[in-house]
């Protein structure tokens, strides 16, 4: 009897399809849902500045680094970073920790998505959206704490969103991810274009707009509004917490790899502006309907943004239950196809560590997430908790996954050179000395310094007026949970028997072999032509 042939890892149909489901993850719930109240909250038009640099000094640097180790080393996030070296391993279960602990929260969100697409049909909130986002939708309880109390409009669009996830995750890259996404993200750029342009023809639009576009240079010397910047660019980017580097080592070996990456970096960005421009010209209507300014409405940040301010504007607006439910709709298509990556991070490390089947790894990890993602947010505590738990893990977490990231990788590893061999034999956008000064020195000091600021802020100021006692558990504690069972899951061997080895550095040959293809590309498409 012959051994069983490790199992083939699975590869995209192309790059189109790389990209299309890179795109999908990064454009999400952060776009839509978070984007334009961070930006809100930090200033405005002040928001711009930091977020393009934070875009150039850290999205695109890092955005590359997650390419190439996930390429190079072919793996999802604990084997590939194992695979540089065995103690670095526990990095890729930090990871991994941070997209269970997102999927969780992630989920509800779009859950509340599903509802209020649902009420948008009749405006159900009436005149009072706050009231019935809190008390009709959520049910939320008076005092913080813990209940098993079941929010049913949460229910049972939750159990939906978590069941529809895992047959999409069981059904793997190609058959479950890729066909998920070349339907929602054609509709949701079709959706949301929609709504932008109708926006703008609101009256009020254009003190909106001006309010999103001018600069107030006060507040680019608060540190508060670069943090969120930085934060806020690796939950949009997907980057740092395993979700570009699994889905890079799912590409064929000769894929470019920056020119991709940069695609999915403008198409981000664009969108997010784009979400951005159609928020606040809404916003603008808003205030003018009121008879206020943008400054002086209330509710507009991260959670409210979305489920309070904008049905308040809904009701007001001509054709509110149209774009309600296409607002509420595009929530669900940018969400959905992000989820499924997030998961994917989890699945693919599973499957790794044990070798499990896609639909195995799939539906273990369904039920481990739906579970507590069920118990925890669909209660009526849900809100309170699931604002702290994203505030530590994308500010605290990813930030310092990203400076792990470089720290082990980048300066102890010393890989950059390699790195960058391989990005620029595949790649048609040739990285430099300048990647490598930003991966080695800029990125790493500016995170730290990000890091730290953010960490004492949370230590002496507190967060949203919570008290000290929840913080230390949805907060502090997570935190520590997810390091140890990080270091813990990292103990375990793997069962695949090929999972430590690495194919060798051939990035000559690899070049040669893309200057090769793309000759008789060439070769062929004149030969084509002439024989017309
Ligand atoms: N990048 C995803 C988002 O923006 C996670 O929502």
């Amino acid at each position: 009897m012959t051994a069983t042939p490790p199992a083939q890892r699975e590869t995209w149909s192309g790059r189109s399809a790389f990209i299309i489901a890179a795109v999908s993850s990064a454009v999400g719930l952060g776009n839509i849902w978070r984007f334009p109240g961070v930006a809100y909250e930090n200033g405005g038009g002040a928001f711009l500045l930091p977020y393009l640099i934070a875009f150039l000094t850290a999205g695109l640097p890092i955005l590359f680094l997650d390419y190439a180790i996930g390429h190079r080393y072919r793996a999802s996030a604990p084997l590939a970073f194992r695979r540089i070296h065995r103690r670095f391993e526990p990095l890729g279960w930090w990871q991994v920790g941070l997209c269970y602990v997102i999927c969780i929260y992630y989920a509800v969100v779009i859950a509340w998505a599903v509802a209020y697409a649902v009420y948008a049909v009749t405006l159900a909130w009436g005149e009072d959206a706050v009231g019935f986002f809190l008390s009709a939708h959520l049910r939320r309880p008076a005092t913080v704490g813990f209940t098993l109390d079941f929010a049913p409009a949460v229910l049972i669009p939750l159990v939906l969103v978590w069941l529809t996830a895992v047959v999409a995750l069981a059904f793997g890259i190609r058959r479950g991810i890729d066909r998920v996404n070349r339907v929602t993200l054609p509709l949701l750029a079709v959706s949301f274009t929609g709504i932008v342009v109708y926006a703008l023809f609101l009256p009020g639009a254009v003190d909106g707009l001006n309010a999103f576009f001018t600069p107030s240079w006060a507040a680019l010397a608060d540190p508060a509004v670069w943090i969120a910047a930085y934060g806020h660019i690796f939950f949009s980017f997907s980057i740092a917490f395993g979700i570009m580097l699994t889905y890079s080592s799912y590409l064929r070996r000769k894929s470019d790899l920056t020119g991709s990456g940069l695609v999915v970096a403008f198409s981000n960005t664009s969108f997010e502006l784009l979400a951005g421009i159609g928020v606040f010209a809404t916003l603008g209507f808003l205030a003018s309907a009121q008879g206020s300014t943008i400054a002086e409405l209330e509710n507009i940040q991260g959670v409210g943004l979305a489920f309070m301010t904008y049905p308040t504007l809904l009701s007001q607006m001509p054709g509110g239950q149209i774009v309600g439910v296409l607002f509420f709709v595009s929530l669900v298509l940018a969400g959905f196809s992000s989820l499924l990556s997030i998961l994917q991070v989890q699945s693919a490390a599973l499957q790794d560590k044990t070798g499990w089947s896609t639909r195995r790894a799939g539906v273990t990890l369904g039920i481990a997430t739906a579970v507590p993602s069920i118990l925890l947010f669909a209660t009526t505590s849900g809100l309170y908790t699931l604002d702290v738990v994203d505030a530590f893990v994308n500010n605290i977490g990813v930030v310092l996954s990203a400076i792990l990231t470089l720290l082990l990788v980048v300066i102890v590893g010393r890989r950059a050179p390699e790195l960058a061999r391989h990005l620029n034999a595949v790649s048609s956008f040739r990285v430099g000395p300048i990647w490598r000064v930003m991966v080695t020195v800029v990125t790493p000091i500016i995170l730290t310094v990000i890091l730290v600021t953010g960490a004492y802020g949370y230590i002496a100021d507190g967060y949203a007026d919570l008290p000290g006692w929840f913080l230390a558990i949805a907060g502090w504690g997570l935190l520590g949970v997810l390091a140890v069972v990080s270091g813990l899951l990292s103990l375990g061997t793997y069962r695949r028997p090929d999972a430590l080895t690495i194919e060798p550095d051939d990035t000559e040959q690899l070049a040669r072999e893309v200057q090769a293809d793309k000759q008789r590309a060439l070769r062929e498409r004149s030969e084509r032509r002439a024989g017309r």
